[in-house]
């Protein structure tokens, strides 16, 4: 637990521009605190010891403000900036080095058991305030803005603002056009890869031409 706490200390001093002192990060960065006591409610939780994990759970959220569910998993260096208000489901799985601010939320929209909260993958930056909703994946290095309500898969690298979700920028008239495809402009993955295979038609099309 010290090499952990001194890990995400080192992590937090490289992206908190305020530079914290890995001492300073250790004693008084909440996020790192909410890491720590996640890993014994969720050690608990793991043993069957559900009532235990989620009082563990409860006395972090009463010290820290930050709601992490036991069942939740996380991966290594979460930061979790600020952290007041932050709530993460049960079901949600979180990669490697994730930046979360303040009153974010993975959170879940249907009442059925089983996967529904959100998977962020390595890398991945939430704003304060946005809410990341169902079981969707948010793919490496991904960013979701301040308060954006994000309900659909975000693909790897790709940031996203607003309500919902989308990425910045104006959306291209004609979707389909080609490769000027305006990232956001389409509503969903099928309809991405629907516009995909009908590019690679097209150009199957014009090398058999040639051929
Ligand atoms: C989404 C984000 C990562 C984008 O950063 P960026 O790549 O530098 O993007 P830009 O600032 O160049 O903005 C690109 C466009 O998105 C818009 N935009 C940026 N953030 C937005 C947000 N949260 N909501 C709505 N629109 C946003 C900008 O207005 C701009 O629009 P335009 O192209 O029409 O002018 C960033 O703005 C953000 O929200 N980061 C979260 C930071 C945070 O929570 N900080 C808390 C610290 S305590």
């Amino acid at each position: 637990m010290i090499a952990e706490a001194l890990e995400i200390a080192r992590s937090i001093r490289a992206r908190d521009p305020a530079r914290p002192t890995v001492a300073e990060s250790v004693l008084c960065y909440a996020g790192l605190h909410a890491v720590l006591w996640h890993r014994l409610a969720h050690r608990l939780w793991r043993a069957g010891l559900r009532a235990p994990a989620r009082c563990v759970s409860h006395l972090s959220r009463f010290l820290t403000g930050i709601e992490i569910h036991p069942g939740a998993r996380i991966g290594r260096r979460l930061f979790i900036d600020h952290g007041m208000g932050v709530v993460i489901g049960e079901t949600a799985e979180i990669g490697d080095d994730v930046l979360i601010y303040h009153g974010v939320t993975l959170g879940g929209l249907t009442l059925k058991p089983g996967k529904r909260h959100p998977t962020l993958e390595d890398g991945v930056v939430i704003g304060a305030g946005a809410q990341v909703l169902g079981p969707i994946r948010i793919g490496r290095g991904a960013r979701v803005g301040a308060n954006a309500v994000c309900v659909d898969p975000v693909p790897d690298g790709v940031t996203v603002v607003g309500i919902p979700a989308r990425p910045p920028g104006k959306p291209c008239e004609d979707p389909t056009a080609g490769y000027g495809i305006a990232p956001g402009a389409l509503e969903s993955v099928e309809e991405r890869m629907a516009a995909l295979r009908a590019e690679i038609a097209a150009l199957k099309e014009r090398l058999s031409l040639r051929a």
